[in-house]
């Protein structure tokens, strides 16, 4: 079992058969996760909404110690997308505020685990106190090289593609004859950073909810009705095993 796991993963449980099943070395390089089914799992248990979003938080740093602890370079986790705005008035500040807390407190946590932050998703719009942290991380962050956490808020796929358009037209340097698909791409909020090979979605909704739309052209789907406050580290590590047997094809007609 790979060291960083030792001592994490209590000794005969299902967690360790299912780590033992991953082929560590062909790991997904780039997890993305769309974190659903707060609401519901407070309305289950007769509660606001915004325990379920408490509770979620708690999955989120799990989450990301897994996939650091398990050796993923990349998790993109979809925190407020921008059609989120819609919600009651009182969640969303509810939510904005959870955000700017957890990452108050877990600031250390990413310098003690060589964790970079990074944020996508419009910063106009992003209330201030939060942008000011994530900023803040960002830079503190920067040359951390173990895993990098890519915070999708006030995110919209839609809209980064248009982003992406409108930033090409201004540059005025982009010839249209040069465009191509990787071009194009450094142009998304994502510039830089490798598509998604596995996406995960919570609590059973077989919709992408403007995630991603053109990084997850060939990324592997993975929907479990957990919902997001009860996501363990042995969702992940059977998300990961289910995804390695997968035929990624790419078009072709075998996977190379
Ligand atoms: C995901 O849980 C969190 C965010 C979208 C911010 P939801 O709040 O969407 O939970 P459900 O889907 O209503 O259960
Ligand atoms: C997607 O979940 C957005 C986030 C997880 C942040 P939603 O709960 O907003 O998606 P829909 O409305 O069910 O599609
Ligand atoms: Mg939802």
């Amino acid at each position: 079992m790979w060291e960083s796991l030792k001592g994490y993963i209590k000794p005969g449980s299902e967690e360790e058969r299912l780590v033992r099943e991953i082929d560590m070395a062909r790991l997904p390089r780039h997890i993305a996760v769309i974190m659903d089914g707060n609401g519901r799992w407070a309305a289950r248990r007769g509660r606001a909404r915004v325990e379920g979003h408490k509770a979620g938080s708690e999955s989120v740093r799990e989450a990301a110690e897994t996939c650091a602890r398990l050796g993923i370079s990349y998790l993109t986790l979809y925190a407020f997308s921008k059609e989120n705005w819609k919600r009651p008035r009182p969640e969303v500040i509810r939510l904005w505020r959870l955000l700017r807390d957890s990452l108050k407190t877990d600031g250390r946590l990413f310098m003690e685990n060589n964790l970079r932050l990074t944020a996508i998703g419009q910063r106009p719009g992003i209330p201030r106190l939060v942008l000011k942290e994530i900023e803040r991380l960002e830079k503190a962050t920067e040359r951390n090289s173990r895993m990098t956490l890519i915070l999708a808020l006030n995110y919209g796929g839609r809209a980064e593609i248009l982003e992406a358009v409108g930033r090409i037209l201004r540059s005025r340097t982009v010839r249209p004859q040069d465009l191509d698909e990787e071009h194009f791409s450094g142009f998304l909020y994502t510039g830089g950073i490798p598509d998604p090979d596995l996406l995960i979605r919570t609590s059973g909704e077989m919709r992408v909810s403007n995630f991603l739309l053109w990084q997850i052209a060939y990324t592997e789907l993975w929907i479990t009705p957990v919902l997001w406050p009860d996501f363990r580290r042995k969702d992940l590590f059977e998300a990961v095993v289910d995804y390695q047997k997968r035929d990624r094809r790419f078009g072709d007609v075998q996977s190379r």
